[in-house]
Formats: C-alpha cells, sequence, structure tokens
C-alpha cells in the first residue's frame, strides 16, 4: 500500500502489509533514515571538504535508540551529544565519546563519574556554567580518581543555561586547574536560531557565532588554547559551520543537530530541501460519527502536542480538529470514503518528543516490508 505524505515527500512511503500491524505504531522507514546519513555526509562536505561525520556529535535525544546509535557508529559517528537519560544507552552501545549537555547535579555527577571509571574506553564530557557545577565535578573526580572532561557552558541567546560570554573568561579562570578535571573546550548551543525565513536564521548565526569567536579570542588572548568548540541543533547547525569556516579557528569545531535523523512535518518547513521524514506513525479510522469527520486511534499520548497538533496526514484535506489522551478527530475532505478501519499514515510535527512517547518502533524496508519489529527505545522514560 502506497501512503503520499504530498506536503513533505513526493515519494510514497510503501507499508507493503498494513494488515500485519497493530495500529497505532511508530514506523521507521530504512531508505529514507539511510538517505539522512548520506545527506548529512554531503552537506557537511559542501560547507568544508574536511569536514565529515565525525565532526558531528549528534544529539541521542531524539531517537533514544540503540539500533539507531549502531547505524551512526557503523556510517562513522563515534561521540554523540546526550541529556542525562541516553547516557546509559549510549556507554551500552559502545560510543567512543558522550557529551552530556545538562547542566550537573550531585546525584548525576557521581553516577556518571563511576561510568566513566568503569569504561575508560569511553571519553565522558560534562558541561559546567557555575561553581556549584564545578564543586560537583572536582568532588566526583576526586571520589573516583579519573579526570573527568568539562565544557564551558555559553549562553550566547537561548537564556536557558550557560555563563554570559562576556563573564566566560573570569569564569574559567576561576575553575582550578589540576589534572582531576580537564578543560574540553566551549559549547554555545543554539536553539533559539529557528527562525522559518533562512535568510533570518544566517543573520542570527552571524552573531551567535561573533560572541562565541569572541570568547575563544578572549581564552587564546591570555595563552589558553580552547582545544573544541560545539555548536548548532538542525535549524542552525549548517549557518554556523559556514560562519565558523569562513575565519580561522585553532579549535576543532563540532556540530551537535539530533532532530535531522528522523526529521520532521516543521523542520520540513524549516529545510525543505535538506532531509527526509524517517519516522511517521501508522493510525486507523476507528469511528466516523459526521459525514466530514474522522476519530483515529491515537491522541496525544502518541504525539507530541508542543509544537501543535499534526498536520501532515496520507489523506489530503485532512486536518486535526480535535484531540484527546487516546483519540485524534481529524477533517474528511468532501466526497472522500474513508471507511471505518482505513489506515492514515501521519508525520510527526516535533519528532523528539513524539519518539519518547513510544516504547518501541518498527523498521520498514525500502520495499515496504517489515524488517525489525519492535525496535525497543531504550533510552526513553529515564
Ligand atoms: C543542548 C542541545 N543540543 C543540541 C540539540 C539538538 O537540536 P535539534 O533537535 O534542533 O537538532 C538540542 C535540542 O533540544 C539541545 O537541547
Amino acid at each position: 500500500m502506497e501512503f503520499h505524505l504530498t506536503s513533505i515527500s513526493e515519494k510514497p512511503y510503501i507499508i507493503s502489509d498494513p494488515q500485519s500491524i497493530s495500529t497505532p505504531r511508530l514506523l521507521l522507514f530504512r531508505d529514507s533514515f539511510e538517505f539522512n546519513i548520506r545527506k548529512m555526509g554531503q552537506l557537511l562536505g559542501a560547507t568544508e571538504p574536511t569536514f565529515d561525520l565525525n565532526g558531528l556529535w549528534s544529539h541521542a535525544k531524539t531517537h533514544k535508540s540503540s539500533w539507531v546509535t549502531q547505524k551512526l557508529m557503523d556510517a562513522g559517528i563515534h561521540s554523540f551529544k546526550a541529556s542525562p537519560n541516553e547516557v546509559d544507552m549510549l556507554v551500552r552501545a559502545g560510543a567512543k565519546g558522550i557529551f552530556i549537555a545538562y547542566p550537573l547535579l550531585r546525584h548525576n555527577a557521581h553516577r556518571f563519574s563511576l561510568l566513566a571509571a568503569s569504561h575508560r574506553e569511553t571519553t565522558f564530557y560534562f558541561q559546567v556554567s557555575t561553581k556549584f557545577h564545578v564543586d560537583i565535578l572536582l568532588q566526583a573526580a576526586k571520589e573516583v580518581a579519573v579526570p573527568l572532561h568539562y565544557f564551558v557552558d555559553l549562553d550566547i541567546g537561548l537564556h536557558r543555561t550557560g555563563v554570559a560570554p562576556s563573564k566566560a573568561w573570569q569564569f574559567f579562570d576561576s575553575i582550578p586547574k589540576n589534572d582531576s578535571i580537564l578543560f574540553a573546550g566551549l559549547h554555545a548551543y543554539d536553539g533559539h536560531n529557528a527562525a522559518q525565513d533562512p535568510e533570518e536564521r544566517r543573520s542570527r548565526s552571524e552573531l551567535d557565532m561573533a560572541q562565541l569567536k569572541g570568547v575563544i579570542h578572549a581564552f587564546e588572548s591570555r595563552g589558553q588554547k580552547v582545544p573544541r568548540i560545539v555548536v548548532g541543533g538542525t535549524p542552525s547547525f549548517l549557518p554556523d559551520l559556514d560562519n565558523l569556516y569562513r575565519t580561522s579557528i585553532d579549535s576543532e569545531i563540532i556540530v551537535s543537530p539530533g532532530t535531522w535523523i528522523y526529521f520532521d512535518s516543521w523542520s520540513k518547513v524549516l529545510m525543505p530541501d535538506t532531509f527526509e521524514v524517517a519516522v511517521c506513525i501508522l493510525a486507523q479510522v476507528i469511528d466516523r460519527v459526521a459525514p466530514d469527520t474522522a476519530t483515529l486511534n491515537l491522541g496525544h499520548k502518541r504525539w507530541a502536542v508542543d509544537s501543535g497538533p499534526l498536520d501532515c496526514f496520507s489523506m489530503m484535506g485532512m486536518e486535526a480538529l480535535n484531540w484527546n489522551e487516546e483519540h485524534t478527530i481529524v477533517k474528511v475532505p468532501k466526497n472522500l470514503k474513508l471507511p471505518v478501519g482505513s489506515y492514515i499514515l501521519m508525520a510527526p510535527k516535533h519528532v523528539c518528543p513524539t519518539v519518547n512517547l513510544w516504547e518501541t518502533f518498527d523498521v520498514i524496508d525500502p520495499d515496504g516490508r517489515i524488517e525489525i519489529r519492535e525496535s525497543p527505545i531504550d533510552a526513553r522514560n529515564r
């Protein structure tokens, strides 16, 4: 059976035997998923020929899956960004580097330093932006007698975490310099740079990266090398990279988007010619209470509402009208026969929190066959 998500793709999504799938289900389309990995390599290389997937620390919070992590490692991505929730999964998967890009609390510092001590083959990176974080990192390093690596987190505009660029040197200077905690570089995540207009994102990136370069300069002028910088989410990593490579920087450049690997209907609006939506939800019509509406067998316990309702269905003119925990009521275009039991495929609007609402996903091969059933989303719910 072919499903057409016409607002985001010319290519049909094929599921050869939807009857064999109990719905609702989260499905990963392997051809689009592999396309995204190839496309990422091309986009990075087009920005700078020497830059490749090795410089991508893909954020694991999007997929939270050991199967996906393994595929990314097979493609040449060896280090990952993570929230505290994905760390165990990444360690089990054998990631070479894990950057826990989240402010440290004592419990996590203790837990992850024990992991760092028992998994010396993996480099753990922490982030600090206050004396509180530094103190607990020092304490954790003392307890395990393993050096712990840290990034100084900068607030370049998101105003969520991080030290102001103007105070970055003063803060760094106040951190005790010894062999127990080692400076890994600067983290400058620009999640605020997500405007729909690419030109707007480009000019915002100019401002944000200028702040970051100012901090690098402040460090270098005092004789302190910045080993690496970590920047970018999906909407901003390309302008950020372009910007950083236009000036010469001695630091290693790392980009850290997460959404790119699955993509979603909103990302398609922002970046139409880049990645494909690789993860969709298959649902069924369970009731028709009016000629122009249908009720689907899933609600917002299965799709994230934070970016607004689902807006990409495999039926032209379909639209979400109302939704509850377990039901979604959609508008059915006039004269469309849509019997109870009909299958509807839809693209998540915000894929990361949507994935977190599922226990498993099925992998669909390029011929539409189910290749893997119930692959666990093992890092969710922690
Ligand atoms: C710190 C951090 N880095 C990177 C990302 C990845 O951003 P995106 O999902 O837009 O690719 C996020 C997303 O929430 C984030 O919080």
